[in-house]
């Protein structure tokens, strides 16, 4: 059997996937086991930060997993516990971190955090939480409810649970904001609902007004975080001190990890909270290298020249292909394009493809580029020129 007969034969079918069989990776580049080569554009879904075969990371992940994978919360982890300063001294907040597994989870535990604040804090218990109409914050049942696109509540999967509504931008969360609200839930750069960033003074303005009226703004960086958008946090980026902060995704590398921090240090007590494999031996230390890798390319000044030339050939690309793009959108190596209709948007990913690189969708008329913050001016040369080429005849 074909490894698309197994597949469709024994896994679930929830994704629409595309059946190449990639067998190695190096930095930005995918050889399929036709040895075709592809630039990735997309990292894993901003996953892979540091880019794929990263020796580095290998070579900590082996040491590590000769050693001790796993043992539990239960007992002490190093290398939890320096992630966790390192991540903290990154942030420049002064916080602490609950790790997870997930972005879905990350947020989860963020809400928790709120709801308990809400009933510790005041008499009559607060627990609304205010989020955008077009976020994405997850698939477990409390993070679906917690996305405001309509399309995500599925009726097939309801009830959800109640206490969340949803706003189409940031200058109407003032209106609905009640008694009963205790948090607010923002990714500052919107990835799945079409790589938006949000306007800096709105955010600014809402923090302040909520810090005054004593309700938490929780900030999902799950995709942002990580120096995706630059700096280690969008949160850094934006001047803003959040009370609760997501992340995922980038900061693992590609193992599994979810992270919540906190300035509410003290509300959980053991019992409120918990997971087994968070912040386990494996994903502490491959994420503590991934976050060394990021930290010293940031320092160094590579990133930032990184930035600078994708985003120079980004912009070309956008200039020639007026007829097709409508809008150059994103911040740092979190970039879009919005596309002319859903049509082409399918077929430039397609395309692209062929032509041997991967980029995504975001919405219905965005092309979404997260490539690994590692990615060398050859293959984003190589990248650009397979693109123009995905889209000289539309
Ligand atoms: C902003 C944001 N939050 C949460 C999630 C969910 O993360 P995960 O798929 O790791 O659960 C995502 C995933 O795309 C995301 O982009």
């Amino acid at each position: 059997m074909t490894i698309e007969n197994i597949d469709k034969k024994f896994v679930l079918n929830t994704y629409a996937r595309n059946y190449v069989n990639f067998v190695s990776g190096t930095n930005a580049t995918l050889t399929d086991d036709k040895d075709n080569k592809y630039i990735d554009f997309t990292s894993g879904i901003g996953v892979v930060s540091v880019g794929h075969g990263n020796k580095i990371v290998a070579e900590t992940i082996y040491k590590q997993v000769s050693n001790i994978t796993h043992i539990s919360n239960l007992y002490a982890i190093e290398p939890q516990a320096l992630l966790a300063q390192k991540i903290v001294e990154l942030s420049g907040y002064d916080m602490a971190c609950f790790f997870g597994n997930s972005g879905a989870e990350a947020n989860e535990g963020a809400i928790k955090i709120a709801r308990k604040y809400g009933h510790e804090k005041f008499d009559d218990k607060k627990f609304k939480v205010v989020t955008l109409e077009n976020s994405f914050h997850g698939r477990t049942i409390t993070t679906v409810k917690a996305s405001g696109q309509s399309a995500m509540h599925k009726d097939s999967f309801s009830p959800y649970p109640d206490g969340f509504s949803f706003d189409a931008s940031i200058k109407d969360i003032y209106d609905s904001i009640d008694e009963k609200t205790v948090a607010v839930m923002i990714e500052l750069v919107q990835g799945e609902g079409g790589v938006q960033p949000l306007d800096k003074k709105d955010v600014q303005d809402l923090a302040s007004y909520l810090k005054k009226n004593d309700i938490l703004l929780i900030v999902d960086e799950v995709q942002t975080g990580a120096y995706r958008t630059g700096e280690f946090l969008a949160s850094n980026l934006y001047d803003i001190t959040p009370d609760i902060i997501t992340m995922a995704k980038g900061v693992g590398g590609g193992v599994p990890i979810g992270i919540v921090l906190t300035t509410k240090k003290d509300l959980l007590v053991p019992g409120d909270h918990g997971s087994t494999f968070g912040g386990n031996y494996l994903s502490s230390s491959t994420s503590l290298s991934v976050c060394n890798i990021l930290q010293e390319i940031k320092e160094n000044g590579s990133l930032d020249k990184t930035i600078e030339y994708f985003n120079s050939k980004m912009d070309s690309f956008y200039e020639n292909n007026k007829n097709i793009f409508t809008q150059n959108v994103g911040l740092g190596l979190m970039k879009g394009l919005r596309v002319k209709d859903a049509d082409t948007l399918s077929t430039i990913v397609s395309n692209g493809f062929d032509e041997g690189v991967l980029v995504l969708k975001a919405g219905q008329n965005t092309l979404r580029f997260l490539p690994p913050l590692t990615i060398t001016n050859e293959e984003i040369d190589l990248g650009f020129k397979r693109l123009e080429d995905a889209v000289k005849n539309i």
